[in-house]
């Protein structure tokens, strides 16, 4: 969370910067916030709010003459979000700006001897300290000033310096937080992700973790710990750029939700092939090591933590292994049980949720091998891993996650497969079936959502509603648990997932006269169950939405509306039966009028713990 860029170079930087912070600000939109050197030395300027504030203060002074500068948009931890609280923060002289992203988890301490030394301080941030020990440690050198900094600070950061004495450089440092470099003509960028430069740069070198950087128009160098200069590959980036712009939807997520099919098709394509094993390609654990799996422990946040619950399903129905789960945040501070044999699979779309890296690397000193399921190339989260399983959904944007949930699905579903192959829990038929069928399904999916309208009818009916209970049995329950999510955290409205069979036991208690209960009814071995639940919920004169299959018309008397989704095998249905929901909770929320690309107090990527 926090977006940060930095530019190097001769052309008039403020609106280059400004466009950078556009494609950063899923990371953060409380405030956000620019430096720029220009003849007058570092010139700040701040607004609390998303971007547009800040493109108001910057078409009062957009500061033409700067071409070397930084930008921030904040996602706030230490101090609320305000002017004062806004990066860029500067020292006392004002001639050094930082822009940080992560948390300088000694601050406190720091602040106390930097004040008692005579700095003044001028906000509640953590990041400020950073620009009164780059004054501390300055003594004509800037990378040197950086490199004493960071022997100070404790914590997981990425943050970049400018300095009037050095008009055309920007230095800095990373310590877990992303930090890529974009090699232009004559220019360079610096970046906490690469859709900040791509309609720019393609040309991209990555800064390690423990490593520096220096950059000016012309020059791009790493440098290790001991500062040592460092070789870096340059890698071509071939995104498409318009996966950063939202290509005439009126919303990142609606765009996403309409990608699903693609990614779906990405995440599958080549690993699944006509009569052969399932190929999992970046794997460095061996079959012999897959095949010796006697339990798979899954680790994860939010959405990511919902496909985790739908791998259980899969993984202990075909391959006949127990899955544990945990929340990430959970997980190491328990004392979990992980041996030699334990897979423990880390799941996250961005590779950088702290959370979960935290936990892999416990769950790796444990012994265990640790696998990633990650949509970022070369994120954290793949180094430290022993091997890796890519979404290929393509760069998402919106923050509340949808297109990268099926894709991590389709992992989860692909290395059950694998699994149940080499421990031969499956017979070679089956598997052959099962693989078959997935491919199809991104067809279907393409099929329902030429149809979805649905979706939107129902949400106007019920958009008013103050509260959603969604339920759902066996691989239903994940389904509904993330559909609950997508409504709250979008709409905020109030809404609670619990396994059908278990409403009885406390949330049967909320049900009134037209309560809205979003019930997942798709075919399968529990789908009786959940009709005798959607009975108890009618008895209570409640309004029942089922996410149906195709085909199921005695749902109608059961239900007061009914969303039909593709049939499909059992273990397969959340890759269709979610997105019902993910568009439910869009419609909602637009309908209430909330704005669904920043919804309140989120971040798409949460780098802190
Ligand atoms: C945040 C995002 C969610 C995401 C979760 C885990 O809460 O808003 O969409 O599911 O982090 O992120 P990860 O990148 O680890 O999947």
């Amino acid at each position: 969370m926090c977006g940060i860029i930095g530019y190097a170079g001769s052309r008039s930087c403020a609106g280059i910067i400004y466009e950078g912070l556009r494609k950063l600000e899923y990371r953060g939109y409380d405030s956000a916030g620019l430096a720029l050197v220009g003849n007058g030395g570092v010139s700040t300027i701040r607004a609390v709010g998303n971007l547009e504030s800040l493109g108001k203060e910057l078409r009062r002074n957009g500061h033409p003459d700067a071409s070397t500068g930084l930008g921030h948009t904040r996602w706030a931890t230490h101090g609320r979000p305000s002017v004062e609280n806004a990066h860029p923060h500067s020292d006392c002289s004002g001639k050094i700006a930082i822009v940080l992203n992560g948390i300088i988890e000694n601050y406190a301490d720091l602040k106390e001897s930097l004040e008692g030394a005579g700095h003044r301080f001028t906000s509640e941030t953590d990041a400020e300290v950073i620009a009164h020990l780059v004054e501390l440690h300055y003594q004509g050198d800037l990378l040197q000033a950086v490199h004493r900094t960071c022997d100070d600070i404790e914590g997981h950061f990425a943050f970049c310096v400018v300095h009037d004495d050095h008009p055309g450089s920007i230095a800095g440092a990373r310590r877990e937080c992303p930090l890529l470099i974009g090699i232009g003509k004559g220019e360079h960028f610096v970046a906490s992700a690469i859709p900040a430069f791509l309609t720019e740069t393609r040309d991209v070198i990555e800064v390690g973790n423990d490593e520096f950087f220096l950059l000016t128009p012309d020059t791009a160098q790493v440098f290790d710990a001991d500062l040592e200069p460092l070789e870096r590959e340059v890698t071509r980036v071939q995104w498409s750029e318009d996966a950063a712009e939202k290509g005439g939807y009126e919303t990142f997520m609606r765009k996403e939700i309409f990608e699903q099919p693609q990614a779906l098709a990405d995440t599958l394509a080549g690993r699944l092939p006509e009569d052969g094993d399932v190929v999992l390609e970046e794997m460095d654990i061996s079959d012999t090591e897959l095949a010796a799996v006697d339990k798979v422990y899954v680790l994860a946040c939010g959405t990511s933590y919902h496909a985790g619950l739908v791998g259980r399903y899969v993984i202990e129905r075909w391959a006949r292994v127990p899955v544990e789960l945990d929340i990430a945040s959970e997980f190491r501070y328990r004392d979990p049980v992980i041996t030699p044999t334990t897979l423990v699979i880390g799941i996250s779309q961005s590779g950088e949720t702290a959370d979960t890296l935290v936990a892999m690397r416990q769950a790796r000193e444990m012994g265990a091998k640790v696998l990633a399921i990650t949509n970022i190339m070369g994120s954290q989260a793949t180094r430290d891993a022993d091997g890796v399983i890519y979404t290929r959904a393509g760069l998402e944007i919106g923050v509340a996650a949808t297109k990268t949930h099926l894709a991590q699905i389709a992992c989860m579903q692909l290395l059950a497969l694998k699994l149940a192959q080499l421990k031969g829990t499956l017979p070679p038929g089956e598997v052959a079936a099962v693989a078959a069928e997935l491919r199809s399904v991104p067809g279907l999916l393409e099929r329902y959502l030429k149809s979805e309208a649905a979706a939107h009818d129902i949400a106007r009916r019920y958009f008013e509603k103050p509260f959603f209970l969604y339920l759902g049995r066996g691989i239903g329950l994940p389904v509904c648990l993330e559909g609950a999510l997508k409504l709250k955290e979008i709409s905020y409205i109030p809404t609670e997932a619990y396994a059908a069979g278990e409403m009885k036991h406390g949330p049967i208690a909320l049900l009134e006269k037209g309560s809205p209960v979003v019930v997942v009814a798709t075919d399968g071995r529990v789908y009786e169950k959940v009709l005798s639940n959607i009975q108890e919920v009618r008895a209570r004169e409640a309004a029942v939405i089922a996410v149906a299959t195709e085909g199921n018309k005695a749902i109608r008397d059961f239900s007061d509306e009914v969303m039909y989704v593709p049939a499909t095998s059992e273990m397969l249905s959340p890759l269709l039966a979610v997105v019902p929901l993910q568009l439910l909770a869009y419609y909602i929320a637009r309908l209430k009028g909330c704005n669904v690309a920043q919804p309140r107090n989120l971040a798409k990527t949460v780098t802190v713990e």
